[in-house]
């Protein structure tokens, strides 16, 4: 007989997930094709918040290029890989994307690649990073163009982990309505299909 697949929400599914997650960053990495960081410029000494920053893939990179980094997820287990990386300070926060335990106007940039898929709804999100972002701050935001979600490795066998599908458009909408501005948007392609999108907007 054919086991059921468990579909756990994002917290339970990641502390599960935590210990086999290093073994899909170069297929992240693939994702991004190496051009979210160039967006950044030079970010010595910037007070950047990673949201969903997972096992630290982005916010060790910012760290390595001298920025002050928070990362914050909602798995506990995730973050605790942060902490056996690296010994450059990353200050790390268990908490959820849509209600940030930051007093508004905190950072110069916020950062949040891959966690919109698992976000039923972006506007609680997109409004919370709003307010936690110093005016003129950035928000780089990547959208996974991902319909079906994966099976994905844990201790206990393969698991699906709740994850949307956000049309590109509609995340550019939602943005725009809470006033912030488009600077930049990226689409990345692999063999000419759309596999991400990356945006740069500025509140
Ligand atoms: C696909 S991983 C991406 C991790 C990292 N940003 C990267 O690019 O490798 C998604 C992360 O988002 C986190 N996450 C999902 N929903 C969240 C929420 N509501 N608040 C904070 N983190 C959340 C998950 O726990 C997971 O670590």
């Amino acid at each position: 007989m054919k086991k059921k697949i468990k579909i756990l929400n994002s917290e339970a599914g990641y502390n599960l997930a935590a210990e086999f997650y290093d073994e899909k960053e170069k297929y992240l990495n693939s994702f991004e094709q190496g051009r979210l960081l160039p967006l950044l410029g030079d970010i010595r000494d910037i007070k950047i918040l990673d949201i969903g920053a997972g096992t630290g893939r982005l916010s060790l990179a910012l760290a390595k290029r001298g920025a002050k980094v928070t990362a914050l997820d909602i798995s506990e287990e995730m973050l605790k890989k942060i902490k056996i990386k690296t010994e450059i300070r990353i200050e790390t926060v268990i908490g959820d994307a849509e209600n940030l335990p930051f007093e508004k106007e905190t950072f110069d940039i916020v950062a949040a690649a891959f966690l919109v898929v698992h976000l039923k709804d972006t506007t609680k999100f997109f409004d919370e990073v709003y307010r936690v972002l110093k005016d003129g701050g950035l928000f780089v935001v990547t959208n996974i163009n991902q319909k079906t979600p994966p099976l994905v490795k844990t201790k206990d066998g393969e698991i699906i982990i709740e994850s949307f599908y956000h049309r590109p458009e509609r995340i550019r909408e939602v943005l725009e309505s809470l006033a912030f501005g488009i600077e930049e948007e990226i689409f990345v392609k692999e063999n000419e299909v759309q596999v991400n999108q990356i945006l740069v907007v500025k509140k």
